[in-house]
């Protein structure tokens, strides 16, 4: 099966899907309101350590991971574990990999089809445009008002929802060169040219309360006594881990389609890197500046601390609505979000429609369409109940995420082995490896990641576990319910192997 594997067209191609995968909506929304919370420009310095010590050496081990499996034939960690970690149990853990990403898909589609959604209402000029002398407080409301009406769910919301996943289907039937690559070509430079207007439109705004460039200076008006704040530290890590959807399974699988021989070290830095344009530049420059020239720095604090949904979705169109033109800055805005969000959440589709073409011999069509059928059905808890998507989003989307790493470190360079780990990350790579990653990747990344996991165990599970809401028991059924059956198809696929490799 291995010679019939698809691969990338090219290396800008590949480069360009892996930033697709890693920029997404929490560039433009979740940094700049963990910065500003976190010690503004003093955040950058928890930031950078993180970043290299946690996540450009996780960021090698998923690439090289990844296309050790798809030598083999095998995209998804259940195979992979086995081939690196010759035991029973480790095809069970790999089922993580199919479990996160496939969990964190079912609500990511749906909030990635809000921005559709609201893109289309923008141009049509259908968002609230209330008096813009009114008192902030009054003013925002019909804006408010808006998004709950629309997330009730109303019958548009799911019609956007529908759209969105039928178009998530169409580039995934597509394949990853004619679908995948192709829409990250296009995509890409589009969501940089759009974040570009967006950011110089708004350090030109000027209101009575403020200017974008008082916004600037709040954000990165560096507050050096947070340092010694563990919080700090925590929130810098993650971070840096969910920016590069590390942990995710997603760019193992992504990774599965590069040619044998052809570099990781350098193509995995591009990728990060664009990333990290986003998010730093462009991020940075859009939805606070925008939020203080609008509010005042007195309210911005409140801003962000009223999350990253609001200031998308209530706070940003009500400060456009007030500009010239503002309907089609809002449609840039929105627009800019759901080209972030679908070359995101392909990714995060791809690890089962992967696991099924590669383990049971499904033709891409029909992997797409039974995984597409499972996503939708799935949806429907975290569209019906939102308490049930912050659950599904603490267990898949946060604690598991970094469980799950720490698991492919050690499993890679522990039991693996640490020497044939190091070979593989720097195999036809453009340059190699400074020789500190070795020790890095070996004791201080996997040190760090359980640190975080401990940390969190103490902190928040117990509080987690006691909660006894019913959508929160539907959610976690449901989970149980998903692990369940992938463990079940894990556990056929490796007896079909051993089938094939007996007979
Ligand atoms: N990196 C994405 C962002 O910054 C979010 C994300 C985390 C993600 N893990 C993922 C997206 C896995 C796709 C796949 O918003
Ligand atoms: N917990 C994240 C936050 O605080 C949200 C989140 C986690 C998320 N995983 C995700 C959003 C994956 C999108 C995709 O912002």
């Amino acid at each position: 099966m291995a010679q019939l594997r698809e691969h990338w067209g090219s290396r800008l191609g590949l480069i360009l899907a892996m930033a697709g995968n890693a920029v997404g909506l929490g560039n433009f929304l979740r940094f700049p309101t963990q910065a500003a919370e976190n010690g503004g420009g003093a955040f950058m310095i928890p930031y950078m350590i993180a970043m290299l010590i946690i996540a450009i050496p996780l960021m090698w081990t998923e690439w090289a991971i990844g296309r050790y499996g798809g030598s083999k034939g095998h995209g998804t960690t259940p195979a992979i574990f086995r081939l690196l970690w010759n035991n029973p149990i480790s095809k069970y853990v790999g089922a993580l990999g199919l479990f996160v990403p496939f969990v964190v898909l079912c609500y990511y589609i749906y909030i990635e089809s809000w921005t559709l959604g609201y893109s289309f209402f923008s141009i049509a000029g259908l968002l609230p445009h209330p008096d813009p002398s009114l008192p902030q407080s009054e003013y925002l409301k019909p804006f408010k008002e808006f998004l709950s009406a629309y997330t009730a769910p109303s019958i548009t919301a799911y019609l956007f929802f529908l759209l969105t996943v039928a178009f998530n289907a169409y580039i995934l039937y597509r394949g990853i060169r004619g679908g995948i690559e192709k829409f990250a070509k296009l995509a890409m430079p589009t969501l940089f040219i759009l974040a570009l207007i967006l950011m110089v439109r708004v350090i030109l705004i000027e209101t009575p309360h403020g200017t974008a460039v008082q916004g600037l200076d709040f954000l990165w008006h560096p507050d050096f006594s947070q340092l010694s704040n563990p919080k700090v530290w925590l929130a810098a890590a993650g971070q840096v881990f969910f920016t590069l959807s590390l942990g995710f399974g997603a760019i193992i699988t992504y990774a599965s389609y590069i040619r044998k021989d052809d570099d990781i070290v350098a193509s995995g830095l591009s990728a990060a890197s664009l990333n990290e344009l986003a998010e730093v530049i462009l991020g940075g420059s859009i939805a606070i500046p925008a939020a203080v020239a609008f509010f005042g720095v007195m309210n911005a604090q409140a801003v962000a601390e009223s999350g990253a949904f609001n200031l998308a979705f209530v706070t940003l169109p009500a400060l456009f609505s007030h500009l010239t033109g503002g309907d089609f800055i809002g449609f840039i805005w929105f627009f800019l979000l759901f080209f972030a969000g679908a070359t995101s959440s392909v990714a995060i589709t791809m690890p089962v429609v992967a696991f099924l073409e590669d383990e049971f011999g499904f033709s891409r069509k029909v992997a797409v369409t039974v995984t597409i059928i499972f996503t939708f059905l799935v949806a429907q808890i975290p569209i019906f109940m939102p308490k049930a998507l912050d659950e599904m989003d603490f267990w898949a989307g946060t604690f598991f995420v970094v469980l799950f790493a720490l698991l492919e470190v050690i499993i890679f360079f522990w039991l693996f082995g640490s020497s044939k780990a190091w070979e593989e990350i720097n195999k036809g790579a453009l340059f190699k490896v400074p020789k500190v990653y070795f020790y890095i990747l070996k004791y201080v990344t996997p040190l760090a990641l359980f640190v975080i996991l401990a940390t969190w165990t103490v902190s928040q599970l117990p509080q987690k576990l006691a909660s006894t809401d019913p959508q929160v028991w539907v959610a976690r059924f449901v989970m149980i319910f998903i692990i369940s059956v992938q463990f079940f198809m894990v556990y056929l696929a490796d007896r079909k192997r051993r089938m094939r490799d007996e007979g």
